[in-house]
């Protein structure tokens, strides 16, 4: 007679128990452990040899209930149960519903780590075959980000259109702009120019040449100290707003005033009120005997305090 789930388990002492699951051997289809629980843990696995008799509701063991603790616990991500594997004419050679019939997985199976290695291996060798297909779309997409910056130098204007020393003049220019993937467009750009006192020189060079610098780190350009013309950049180093020229009676003087945000900067680009991290940016500028202006257009990252240079 097979064990039944739920049958009481006595020792040669005491009971100890109930049968909470049998495991099946899948070759000869018979029980080959029962496991004995009943205090809510895993439940300890005793072979069939251990079973001395079975009735209809109690299965009697060999041993006491001291010696209980030598069979080892039910390790249960070992085991399928027989709804998740199909055993052919099981029906046949066990009795033993309601409840969990365990069958052991195959080794392989539970070698997790080898078979986690496998599938890891497929992976890379799939990935090896991919690259060389791979890599030249993935190069054509990234081109742009690694695009060297324009330094080409754009007319802008004439110097006979500034007719006072320190005060802020615009010139609007377009540019040819080619974005990542798209078409070349022309867009509206602009920046400020002033000829500047020596006063405004000192406060925006600091005694210093300013150097300007490509993709890769080398000089392009050297803004020197004793030019009285300075550009700066039309974005306000803030978040990147237009900002524009004002006469602040309030003030008693005149500002660059950027509206976003209320930022305020005077005739040398240093920051006098609101939240901008940076004075305004400096571009490289160079003035022709016929006072002819050009620029390189450039522009930095909005938001930081160090210039970062983006275009
Ligand atoms: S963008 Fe100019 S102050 Fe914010």
């Amino acid at each position: 007679m097979q064990p039944k789930l739920k049958s009481k388990v006595r020792c040669t002492d005491r009971e100890v128990g109930e049968v909470t699951k049998v495991i099946l051997d899948p070759l000869s289809r018979e029980v080959s452990h029962i496991i004995v629980g009943g205090n809510g843990g895993p439940g300890r696995q005793v072979p069939m040899a251990q079973v001395q008799a079975v009735t209809d509701d109690t299965v009697q063991l060999r041993a006491a209930s001291g010696d209980l603790e030598r069979f080892p616990l039910l390790k249960r991500d070992e085991y399928v149960t027989t709804k998740e594997v199909e055993i052919a004419h099981l029906e046949d050679h066990l009795h033993v519903e309601p409840g969990e019939v365990l069958v052991p997985l195959p080794e392989l199976e539970r070698d997790v780590k080898r078979r986690t290695f496998f599938t890891n291996f497929t992976h890379a060798i799939g990935a090896l075959m991919v690259m060389p297909l791979a890599f030249p779309v993935l190069r054509y997409l990234m081109k742009p980000m690694y695009a060297p910056f324009d330094n080409r130098w754009l007319r802008i204007g004439n110097a006979s259109r500034i007719k006072t020393e320190d005060v802020g003049v615009q010139f609007k220019y377009k540019k040819k702009v080619k974005e990542a993937f798209m078409p070349e467009a022309e867009v509206d750009k602009n920046v400020w120019v002033l000829k500047a006192s020596p006063a405004v020189l000192e406060a925006v060079y600091k005694g210093k040449d300013m150097d300007f610098k490509d993709h890769a780190g080398h000089v392009v350009w050297t803004n020197k100290r004793d030019v009285p013309y300075v550009a700066y950049s039309g974005k306000c180093p803030h978040l990147g707003c237009g900002y524009k020229w004002r006469n602040v009676p309030k003030l008693g003087r005149q500002i660059f005033l950027c509206p976003c945000h209320l930022s305020i900067y005077d005739a040398s680009g240093t920051v006098l009120d609101g939240p901008a991290p940076r004075p305004l940016d400096p571009v490289p500028i160079r003035v022709a005997a016929s006072g002819d202006i050009e620029i390189i257009d450039i522009e930095y990252k909005a938001g930081t305090k160090a210039q970062i240079r983006i275009v």
